[in-house]
């Protein structure tokens, strides 16, 4: 298949421009790796995660894609902001494996703080050859949001995160179809590259935001239906199975398994179950607590954890990750193809 180029393409030295998301407790160096293998760009996400767990998923990634160590890493990790700021955090560790261990790229979302982080890679930058820069990807859920990030923080890739989006994102979000074209009509040009994340599952949806003016596409959910991610079968099952109207907004999942700090206003898109049904009907909290974590230990969808964007309705089986960013790219170019021909 011929490549597609975009400006990300270029900037990244990839084939297609899709880019697996970094996602908390899914995403680790075997999704991040065979998504760059595939031709796309993958992410790690950092989380909640150890030095040692962190550092034996980057070298799981450096091994599948056989790359020396010290040599640059064609993939990028993902922090949450909010996770940098918590006193003692372990995440600042992270962050400084990352700069060491030669990453292309890392991504920052849901901070209070983020223009800190963005300047810290920035000095690095400034200290460091073109072939150690980090490229700074930084996801928001606003135009203000954007304009900060282009103005004041100087990202390199502006992640565009619409309502849609699986996992934790802004309740205040607009819609991609607009969000994107808000965005792009107050970016300069020359001026950072933005992309589009939230609720994408076909290659015709990756055809229409690069119609729209986007340089890429983010995918989340599409890639926790790969054996690379570190999603349970039980999970990848619910995900299968659930249909378009299956996944909603909501703090239920964060009381339940208290992973709470995030910023004002993100909450995160999930498979709908008796765990949000009891969170809302305003069962005590301790209650939600005891029986979702027996539900973890039993492996059990009907109340444990599933995050999933708006687009899992439209997904149906396991595929490698290689094989997911190949087959958007081939129905991407046919999409495009065909509407040329209109
Ligand atoms: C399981 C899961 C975990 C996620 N974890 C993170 C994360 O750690 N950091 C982050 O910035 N975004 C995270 N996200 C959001 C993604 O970056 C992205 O915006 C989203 O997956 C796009 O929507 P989609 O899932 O509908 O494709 C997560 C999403 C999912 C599905």
């Amino acid at each position: 298949m011929p490549p597609i180029h975009t400006k990300l393409t270029e900037l990244l030295g990839i084939h297609t421009p899709i880019v697996g998301a970094p996602m908390a407790g899914a995403s680790g160096g075997a999704l991040a790796a065979q998504t760059t293998l595939g031709g796309g760009f993958g992410f790690i996400a950092a989380g909640y995660d150890t030095p040692e767990n962190f550092r034996s998923q980057i070298h799981l990634a450096r091994s599948l894609l056989n790359i020396d160590e010290g040599s640059r890493l064609p993939i990028g990790v993902g922090f949450l902001g909010w996770q940098l700021e918590k006193q003692n955090s372990s995440a600042q560790e992270l962050l400084n494996i990352v700069l060491n261990e030669n990453i292309q790229a890392v991504w920052l979302a849901f901070g209070s703080d983020l223009g800190r982080w963005t300047k810290y890679i920035h000095t690095y930058n400034e200290q460091v050859g073109q072939d150690h820069r980090v490229t700074i990807f930084v996801q928001i859920s606003s135009v203000d949001e954007a304009v900060v990030a282009m103005n004041e923080w100087q990202a390199d890739v502006i992640v565009a995160q619409g309502i849609e989006a699986g996992g934790h994102g802004a309740s205040y979000a607009l819609p991609l179809l607009t969000l994107v074209p808000s965005i792009l009509s107050v970016t300069p040009i020359p001026g950072p590259l933005i992309l589009a994340a939230g609720g994408l599952a076909t290659g015709a949806h990756v055809a229409s935001l690069l119609t729209l003016g986007a340089a890429g596409v983010v995918l989340g959910t599409r890639f926790l239906l790969s054996p690379e991610s570190l999603y349970t079968d039980t999970q990848r099952r619910a995900l299968i199975a659930a249909n378009s109207e299956s996944s909603v907004r909501t703090m239920a999942f964060d009381y339940a398994r208290k992973t709470l700090g995030w910023p004002r206003g993100i909450d995160g898109r999930a498979l709908k179950n008796a765990t949000v049904d009891d969170y809302e009907n305003g069962v005590d909290i301790e209650i939600i607590r005891s029986k979702f974590t027996e539900a973890v230990q039993n492996d059990d969808p009907s109340r444990m954890l599933i995050w999933a964007g708006s687009g899992v309705g439209l997904m149906h089986r396991i595929q490698p990750a290689k094989e997911i960013v190949q087959e958007l790219h081939e129905q991407c170019v046919a999409s495009l193809q065909t509407s040329r021909a209109l």
